[in-house]
């Protein structure tokens, strides 16, 4: 069974992987006995990292895998790579790849998928972990003011977290850059004073330069859209600071809020892994729970 999308997920196995998650960071031992591979296409520091310790937590050993020193730079296509994979003996494959729903192409295999990241498209683990940290905080995500601020229409982060948190009874907003909006995204747009007066969490996301064609010329991010410390002093004394990082400090948010008292950055890094454990656990399962690509 794979996990692909976050949209694939009934709120009903969202809770069971948050509290899978949560008793896993309260002592469950998790024995899987399983072996995985981790393909990541595109640079990654802590999703790759959280599932290689998700893996060592969890009793799963892992094929070491780089595109640049693998066939792939002789051309050897994605699904011949997880078929590989899949006859070398991983029981699941986590890929990250610029492609957006590069799992189209992946039919006719028999172990799980996870997905790391599909270009623009979505990050539903990165989702998941953070949601975990928002339940963690407030107990529940109803009517909560959550507004996602920065460069939506390049962020995977940003599309599964929105539609995630809207079906969890969150109100989401956005703020952007007219030029990063997301039209099909159906939440309304808020200037960055007014967000931070109403957010019970900010979510910032990164300026993904990579993924701009002439890049990031706006000099003045910082003031004309991040949040500076005058902006913070705007925020309620509750409300939290998000980024899922790698954080451009000074760009998105000025440098020193990145470790403030309200910032939880590093805590959504923290409860990465326990997520990836409870996920892996999950598409292991067999007749698990999460969508099922053949479908
Ligand atoms: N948040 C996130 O996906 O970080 P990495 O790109 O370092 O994995």
């Amino acid at each position: 069974m794979n996990l692909l999308s976050i949209q694939d997920l009934s709120n009903e196995q969202i809770y069971r992987i948050l509290d899978d998650a949560h008793a896993i960071q309260h002592n469950r031992e998790l024995a899987l006995n399983a072996t995985g591979a981790l393909l990541f296409y595109e640079p990654s520091t802590r999703t790759k990292m959280s599932f290689e310790m998700a893996c060592m937590n969890s009793g799963v050993n892992l094929l070491s895998f780089t595109p640049e020193t693998s066939s792939v730079i002789k051309g050897e296509s994605l699904y011949d790579t997880v078929k590989t994979m899949e006859a070398l003996g991983a029981n699941f494959v986590v890929i990250r790849h610029k492609q957006e729903k590069y799992f189209e192409k992946l039919r006719n295999l028999s172990i799980p998928i996870i997905n790391a990241g599909d270009g623009t498209g979505e990050h539903p683990t990165q989702s998941l972990l953070d949601l975990h940290t928002i339940r963690q905080e407030f107990g529940s995500f109803h009517n909560l003011n959550v507004v996602i601020s920065g460069d939506i229409i390049h962020s995977r982060v940003a599309r599964s977290n929105a539609y995630a948190l809207d079906r969890l009874g969150a109100n989401v907003l956005l703020v952007s850059k007219p030029e990063w909006r997301d039209s099909s995204l159906p939440f309304d747009y808020i200037e960055m004073d007014e967000a931070c007066k109403v957010a019970d969490v900010l979510m910032l996301l990164r300026v993904q330069k990579e993924r701009h064609s002439l890049g990031n010329q706006d000099e003045n991010y910082l003031e004309n859209y991040g949040l500076t410390l005058q902006r913070e002093k705007l925020m309620k004394p509750s409300s939290i600071i998000m980024h899922p990082a790698p954080v451009n400090r000074g760009v998105e948010i000025d440098s020193s809020l990145v470790e403030c008292e309200r910032s939880r950055i590093f805590k959504q890094m923290k409860n990465g892994v326990a997520i990836r454990q409870a996920v892996i656990q999950v598409c292991l399962q067999k007749g698990g729970i999460i969508y099922d690509i053949t479908h």
